[in-house]
């Protein structure tokens, strides 16, 4: 087995961490477990998000949201969800064809760490237009506030999403003590210009 680390920025770019981005939900249905393992991050299965991907950004926006076959929201293209209503955080269960998210699992650790509410249930379509907050998790693109979504606007990233995204980015980085063992520290050879990033 090889293990290839290198830096990387942020895969929505570094402006959505802050000011979040605009999604569009696809037209095309995330797999189903029916047919394919949606659960694990097996590369045949990105033709599915690189089709969501493609599609929403054609149409002028920087992400998709995929919903399951059911029609309940899945997940983005690269990042599971979470939505923020009446103060309680509720994030796609495993029967919506989600990817078990290593990142989703330890913010929902990390937002009941918080004091927060976080419910793993069905979330409706029309749910995200009524949403407080959302944002997305993910590897690549980190904790990133959704602030459109299908133009209508969620606004700016709230105060939930910054607390969780405070205390992720905290570990993430190794400054939260609580989280250190989630760590694996990759040494950076002489001459990268980029600071040591840390990968789960
Ligand atoms: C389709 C999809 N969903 C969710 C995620 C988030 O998973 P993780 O937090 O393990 O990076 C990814 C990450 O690559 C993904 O590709």
């Amino acid at each position: 087995m090889a293990i290839a680390a290198w830096p990387w920025g942020a895969y929505l770019g570094e402006e959505s961490k802050n000011g979040g981005i605009r999604a569009k939900v696809s037209s095309w249905r995330r797999i189903s477990p029916a047919g394919l393992i949606p659960h694990a991050k097996a590369s045949g299965q990105y033709l599915n998000s690189i089709l969501a991907k493609t599609e929403s950004q054609k149409a002028g926006y920087e992400e998709a949201i995929m919903l399951d076959e059911r029609g309940f929201v899945c997940e983005g293209s690269g990042e599971n969800i979470f939505v923020v209503r009446d103060g309680q955080i509720a994030t796609p269960p495993h029967v919506a064809s989600i990817l078990d998210g290593i990142n989703r699992k330890s913010v929902i650790q990390i937002a009941r760490d918080l004091g927060y509410t976080v419910v793993e249930r069905d979330v409706a379509r029309a749910e995200l237009y009524l949403a407080e907050e959302i944002f997305l998790t993910g590897t690549a693109a980190e904790l990133v506030p959704v602030r459109e979504i299908d133009d209508h606007p969620i606004g700016e990233p709230g105060e939930i999403t910054r607390h969780v995204q405070a205390k992720f980015v905290d570990a993430l980085y190794g400054r939260a003590e609580e989280y250190l063992e989630w760590l694996d520290f990759v040494e950076v050879p002489a001459g990268a210009d980029e600071p040591s990033k840390v990968s789960s």
